[in-house]
């Protein structure tokens, strides 16, 4: 499989969400960010909201919940038709639990970290889960510069989901642009997120391709 490339809403305008949906019916999925002012210090949509785009984007709903108790609320997203439900493994009170629970649902279910959460806690639970999404940056908000440090917790999450011989997709997320794509996808990124690197360029649908050719040129090789 190639690289996916997930552009984020964050980044358009919050006033013209589904036109500025229609600009990027050339990725793979949209990436939405869902915010609490809690487990984030900023807010931006929820679930009425996504319930309509859902039903308005040319393209699967990616999902990324920074909320407290997930446990509780990423559910109904998963009902609401999102393709892929991503909460985090700091606010989960039992994220094997969520994690069934969003798969039987419908949803692939995606299990985030923050940049200082070690990623070998969840290792050997790769098998419950459809997507790890490594953030390279403190998630709250677009715009951030890439943490380069993130990049050695990419490969020890590639080498082990390689050897666990699973499908699980490694997402990335905060600071992916056309001068950090490559080495994100050389460490074992399959799947990048891109909010101010997408929405920022003139041509939104040209720099989408642009991406993810980089990254496909650069992809990881085992
Ligand atoms: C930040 C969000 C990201 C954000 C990335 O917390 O999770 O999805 O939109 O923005 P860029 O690509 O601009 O770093
Ligand atoms: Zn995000």
């Amino acid at each position: 499989m190639g690289a996916l490339l997930n552009p984020s809403i964050l980044s358009a305008d919050f006033a013209n969400l589904e036109r500025d949906l229609g600009k990027i019916a050339g990725a793979d999925y949209a990436h939405v960010d869902v915010m609490d002012y809690h487990f984030v210090p900023n807010l931006t949509i929820g679930l009425p909201v996504v319930e309509r785009l859902v039903q308005v984007c040319p393209v699967p709903i990616d999902t990324h919940l920074m909320i407290e108790d997930p446990d509780r609320w990423a559910p109904g997203f998963a009902e609401a038709g999102a393709a892929s439900v991503t909460f985090h493994a700091e606010a989960a009170q039992a994220p094997v639990r969520l994690a069934r629970e969003l798969r039987r649902l419908g949803a692939r279910a995606g299990l985030a970290i923050r940049p200082a959460t070690p990623v070998e806690p969840f290792l050997d639970l790769l098998d419950e889960i459809d997507m790890l999404l490594v953030m390279t940056v403190e998630p709250g908000f677009g715009g951030q510069s890439f943490i380069e440090g993130t990049l050695a917790k990419i490969r020890r999450a590639r080498a082990a989901v390689d050897e666990s011989g699973l499908d699980v997709w490694i997402q990335v997320d905060g600071g992916v642009s056309r001068t950090t794509i490559e080495r994100i996808a050389d460490a074992g990124a399959n799947v990048f997120v891109a909010g101010s690197a997408v929405y920022g360029a003139d041509d939104v649908a040209a720099e989408i391709d642009v991406l993810r050719g980089l990254a496909d040129g650069a992809a990881h090789h085992h």
